[in-house]
């Protein structure tokens, strides 16, 4: 792949965003919001890329996985207006069906398409898949890493921001009180994603999120969480109680052996 294909990929991504513009104020805050997300998943795997000193070629490719991550999404949000693939469809399916249907990839190597095509249809499942292609598992480290240090900065800046200015797909409807599962609490002590099956309040949601960087996976990934503070940062929304703190401390330990 070179950089002429990601060219024409990003070109004709932006197209497809735009095919589901909307004049609905609403429904355009969400698009928007994922392409916005897209674009900064692509400039996280490019500084995690550069961390691993990865050749261009490994980059360009990295780069076209972020970019296709989450294609899945604007037809999701289309057809049933939630980003909740619980109760709408698997967004990671979707977008390699799309890019399937679409034929987007079809002048690349087919080596190559498996690639792409598999990391976006896997880069949201619960763990890291065991494949037995281990360039496929690799790139879905990435794109998985990238990702994440996104999706903790839009809600980072939901927590912190005025509400009214924020696309409402982003609230998954959960109940934003003082209460949090010990639960979802207890995978934090146990170094254990938490599954979004156990999250009851909007705070079980933040302690989820935390639980993520125990499926982080590169060092650069830790240095950009650490840079931007997300730890402290998440920590400071929910109730100060002392094993929150204490879970805070451990979390923060764990980063820095990874740095
Ligand atoms: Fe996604």
């Amino acid at each position: 792949m070179k950089q002429d294909d990601l060219d024409f990929f990003k070109k004709w991504f932006s197209d497809y965003c735009k095919s589901f513009y909307s004049s609905d104020i609403e429904d355009q805050k969400n698009i928007h919001l994922k392409e916005q997300h897209t674009s900064d998943v692509r400039e996280n795997i490019i500084r995690i890329a550069d961390g691993l000193s990865l050749s261009n070629s490994m980059r360009i490719l990295a780069e076209a996985i972020a970019l296709f991550h989450d294609i899945g999404r604007f037809p999701q949000y289309a057809k049933y207006k939630t980003f909740r693939d619980s109760i709408s469809v698997n967004h990671g399916l979707l977008g390699a069906r799309i890019l399937l249907e679409e034929k987007i990839l079809q002048n690349l190597a087919e080596s190559e398409q498996e690639l792409i095509i598999q990391a976006v249809r896997l880069h949201n499942a619960f763990a890291v898949p065991k494949l037995e292609k281990k360039d496929i598992v690799f790139f879905i480290k990435l794109v998985r890493d990238a990702d994440k240090l996104d999706i903790w900065r839009i809600f980072i800046e939901y927590y912190e921001g005025p509400r009214q200015d924020t696309a409402s797909a982003i609230g998954l409807g959960l109940p934003d009180i003082p209460e949090y599962s010990g639960d979802v609490l207890s995978c934090l002590y146990r170094k254990e994603v938490a599954s979004l099956s156990k999250i009851k309040t909007f705070n079980d949601f933040k302690l989820l999120q935390l639980s993520w960087i125990y499926d982080l996976n590169f060092k650069p990934s830790f240095r950009l969480l650490s840079e931007r503070d997300y730890i402290d940062r998440t920590i400071s929304k929910l109730p100060q109680t002392e094993e929150i703190l204490n879970a805070s401390l451990s979390l923060k330990e764990f980063v820095r052996r990874r740095i």
